[in-house]
């Protein structure tokens, strides 16, 4: 249904508008799917780049169904969330076996798929088949707690509630692909969650939150996220010119991605004579006399959604290599390339490798 906010929103779009983006106006439902998935936790800028590598290295569904778990895992790397990546590739080999690589093209079965919740079963709904099935999700609240100056929580079933309604209530059902990209576009360019472009926006007229001076109170969100603090030790042993590197488990962060020895700790704690014997010497049945040297980094952080990661890396030289290891991945430090690590171990590498550091011996 059209209302005036929906033909505010239509007008905007069409003379001022000008977000360039490269999937904006794609037919393609496969190409949708990429850069709606790349975009679930991704800010556009980002995405961007990821979209365009993943496109050039398998411009159709075949190409990426067909393909190595390794290689997409390593053109994921720095995007983080890898479950995306993961369901990004089980969705392409389903299609690609179930239905010859042929993209469903309905809302309900566009759903069924793995990684695909209703926003962006909505999204590829309306942009590859104009099916009028509206976008909602915290910026579209946003847009609409503001616009109606609703002071419902967003984060409550009643504020869900209301909210979705709204957003069905305006959604444009001829234009339903033009409209959602609107609506993502307004609120990441003008209705924006901090500093809003209010002075040049089109609908302050008619803005509850505007004409009653409550834009940047709203939206309301009644719970704050806690992050858990957690601290990591990365051990770097060293034998030779390897280094030893071992794949993460699943049923934490970072499922399937590549790391060192790493020990976990509720705090920060000492790399002293206690703690080596504790946590390295001792667990590995590595000798004192086996430990040629010994080196930390730096601290290196990362913030995820819910938890804050601290992380050191010390390099441990050792004379043998520990009989515990034996079966373990040694690398050559031109092996790491081919690996897929978390960001924070890529930023650690980045800075140990680079031309010219002394720090470290890699
Ligand atoms: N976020 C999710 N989907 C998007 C899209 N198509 N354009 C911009 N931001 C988005």
């Amino acid at each position: 249904m059209a209302t005036p906010f929906t033909n505010l929103l239509l007008k905007w779009n069409q003379h001022t508008n000008d977000r360039p983006m490269p999937w904006k106006g794609e037919k393609d439902p496969y190409k949708i799917w990429l850069s709606e998935i790349i975009l679930q936790q991704t800010r556009v800028e980002q995405g961007w780049d990821y979209y365009e590598k993943f496109l050039k290295n398998f411009p159709t569904i075949f190409q990426l169904a067909a393909a190595k778990d390794e290689k997409v895992f390593k053109l994921w790397e720095g995007l983080g969330y890898y479950n995306r990546c993961k369901n990004l590739l089980f969705t392409a080999r389903h299609i690609v076996k179930e239905y010859k690589g042929k993209f469903p093209s309905t809302y309900d079965s566009l759903l069924l798929l793995k990684g695909v919740g209703p926003y962006t079963a909505s999204a590829i709904a309306s942009f590859a088949y104009n099916l009028p099935h509206a976008v909602v999700d915290g910026n579209v609240f946003r847009v609409f707690s503001r616009y109606y100056g609703i002071a419902t929580a967003i984060d409550t079933k009643e504020g869900i509630a209301i909210f979705n309604s709204i957003a069905n209530e305006n959604l444009s059902t001829s234009k339903a692909g033009i409209y959602n990209q609107a609506l993502m576009d307004f609120g990441a360019t003008v209705c924006k969650p901090m500093a809003p472009r209010c002075p040049s926006c089109p609908m302050k007229k008619n803005c509850k939150a505007f004409t009653q001076s409550q834009v940047n109170l709203l939206p309301v969100k009644l719970k704050i996220i806690q992050k858990k603090n957690r601290f990591f030790d990365f051990f770097i042993f060293k034998y030779q010119d390897t280094y030893f590197i071992q794949k993460r488990g699943l049923g934490d962060i970072w499922s399937n991605l590549y790391q060192f020895y790493l020990i976990e700790n509720e705090r920060r704690a000492s790399l002293n004579t206690a703690y080596m014997q504790k946590y390295i010497l001792e667990p590995l049945s590595i000798s004192k006399q086996n430990i040629e040297s010994m080196l930390p980094s730096n601290v290196y952080k990362q913030t995820l959604t819910h938890q804050q990661i601290e992380a050191r890396f010390i390099l441990v030289a050792l004379k043998k290599k520990p009989g515990i290891f034996t079966k373990a991945l040694w690398l050559k430090k031109e092996g790491f390339r081919k690996y897929p690590f978390p960001k924070i171990v890529n930023d650690f590498l980045k800075i140990a490798m680079a031309k010219g550091n002394s720090g470290f011996s890699f």
